[in-house]
């Protein structure tokens, strides 16, 4: 393992992950060649077009800066792999949908394809690097699979999770907070987790990059993501509890944030917290803990999701109760269906589901997001149950806000975006139905401003 000087990295998976953190890379490190590879065509052709898959600020800039020069889009996933020194699997890793597991564990599926693949074109040493989220004890079950199937390669198999968010994904990869690395603690391992060390060295602050064993690597990203997302749960528990007692969950949050114990961050309530990772890691704790013979660490996590699911059917409930009980044949604007702003992502996003809702409850839906493509929402949709009919006579997707709302009874705040607090509030009270009602999903609203100008203003905790 010694003799590999890292010069040629593949990257399988072109996805969030895959794609903003091989960019990076290849910006810092002009000395490796960097191949991100994917089987998806469309995706890869988006990555070498001026249209990327993937929205986040400043990432355009960061791959024209690289690519074709040491940075590298294809769909020749063999010929990466057998060029390169050190190969990143960044697959997804979804919730399992069918057999033992499912709705719980994680679907290994993609990684398992990956190893194999790399087992087959492999003749000589390599490092592979788990970069997807994974239960613990994945790097092993990857490590047989390569050895059984490539007799003449010799593997490392690192853990490295990502922990970057999306809508920050640049700046988060620019000044990590940490770096994390898991591996064997042997010789091997231990060179192995040096040399991806050195890669990152190349711009991380060598004591922002923390090495652990493998299995520390693994379970911290899980744990990581269960917390994070449990102080967004424990926030909007309380909202509800805000609502009912007159007390406001800015100031409580305030409150409580001063207390250096606690900290200020990820204290905002909200419609409920989205994206592809805090539900599926979460999942796959419980599962974890299931699996190991521990039901009462598993409930107290899976408590974190129920509060979810709960948070965002409460909003869904409240616009129908203070729409006088039925929005039957009533248009509602929804401003955003990104799962947060500066993304163009939808995976389990609150939208999805408040939508979803709403449409069963017959209402006539304008959704107006400025990233999100209108492909997009109508195959979310779908995937949560809502007919073609109820899409085809209820749904209208607009690329203009102020259409959105345009003789609506009611608009409805899903995603953050900075543009939503500054819209003309007065043109659209003026063309919308009285009472005319607006749900900050993500209290944004400019409320004083909305209440004087005579909206019915619901926002969240207060
Ligand atoms: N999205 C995030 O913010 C985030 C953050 C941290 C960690 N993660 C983790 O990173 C992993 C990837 O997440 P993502 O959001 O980038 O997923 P994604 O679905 O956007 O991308 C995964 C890509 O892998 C490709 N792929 C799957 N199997 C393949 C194979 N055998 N060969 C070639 N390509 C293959 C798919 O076509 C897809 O384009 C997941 O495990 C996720 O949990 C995601």
């Amino acid at each position: 393992m010694e003799t590999i000087t890292i010069t040629n990295i593949c990257c399988i998976g072109a996805g969030y992950v895959g794609g903003p953190t091989m960019a990076m890379i290849a910006a810092k490190c002009p000395h490796i060649q960097v191949n991100v590879v994917d089987m998806n065509e469309k995706r890869i052709a988006a990555w070498n077009s001026d249209e990327l898959p993937v929205y986040e600020p400043g990432l355009m800039e960061l791959v024209e800066g690289c690519r074709g020069k040491n940075l590298h889009f294809s769909t020749d996933v063999r010929e990466a792999i057998r060029n390169a020194n050190m190969i990143f699997v960044a697959v997804g890793t979804p919730t399992k949908t069918y057999g033992a597991g499912a709705g719980r564990a994680a679907d290994l599926c993609y990684v398992e394809s990956a190893a194999r693949m790399i087992a087959e074109e492999s003749t000589g040493p390599k490092i592979v690097v788990e970069k997807s989220t994974i239960p613990v004890r994945t790097a092993e079950a990857m490590r047989t699979i390569l050895e059984a199937n490539s007799p003449s390669g010799k593997f490392q198999v690192l853990s490295n999770p990502e922990f970057l968010a999306e809508g920050t994904a640049v700046e988060d990869m620019v000044a990590p907070d940490r770096i994390l690395i898991g591996g064997e603690q042997t010789p091997e391992g231990l060179q192995a987790i040096e040399k991806l060390v050195s890669v990152y060295a190349n711009w991380v602050p060598r004591e922002k990059i923390l090495t652990t064993n493998t299995w520390s690597s693994e379970l911290s990203k899980l744990v990581a993501n269960a917390f994070l997302a449990q102080r967004i749960s424990s926030i909007n528990s309380i909202s509800a509890l805000c609502e009912k007692t007159g007390a406001n969950i800015h100031e409580v949050s305030r409150a409580i944030g001063h207390d250096s114990r606690i900290g200020p961050k990820f204290l905002k309530s909200s419609v409920g917290f989205g994206g592809s990772c805090f539900q599926k890691d979460i999942l796959n704790l419980v599962y974890l803990c299931e699996h190991f013979g521990l039901p009462e660490v598993a409930a107290y996590w899976e408590q974190v999701i129920i509060m979810n699911d709960w948070q965002k059917s409460r909003f869904a409930r409240k616009i129908v109760q203070n729409l006088f009980n039925t929005v039957s044949g009533k248009k509602i604007g929804i401003l955003g269906f990104a799962f947060k702003k500066d993304t163009n992502d939808t995976r389990e996003s609150a939208a999805i589901y408040v939508c979803r809702d709403l449409l069963l409850e017959n209402a006539k839906l304008a959704i107006y997001d400025p990233k999100v493509e209108r492909e997009q929402i109508i195959a979310d949709l779908k995937y949560v149950g809502i007919s073609d009919s109820l899409l085809l006579n209820n749904l209208e997707i607009v690329d203009d806000p102020y259409a959105a709302l345009h003789q609506a009874h009611a608009l409805a705040v899903m995603t953050e975006w900075d543009e939503f607090a500054h819209l003309d509030y007065e043109k659209i009270q003026e063309s919308m139905f009285k009472p005319a009602f607006a749900f900050d999903g993500r209290n944004i609203l400019p409320s004083e401003k909305l209440r004087s100008l005579g909206y019915s203003l619901f926002t969240i905790g207060s």
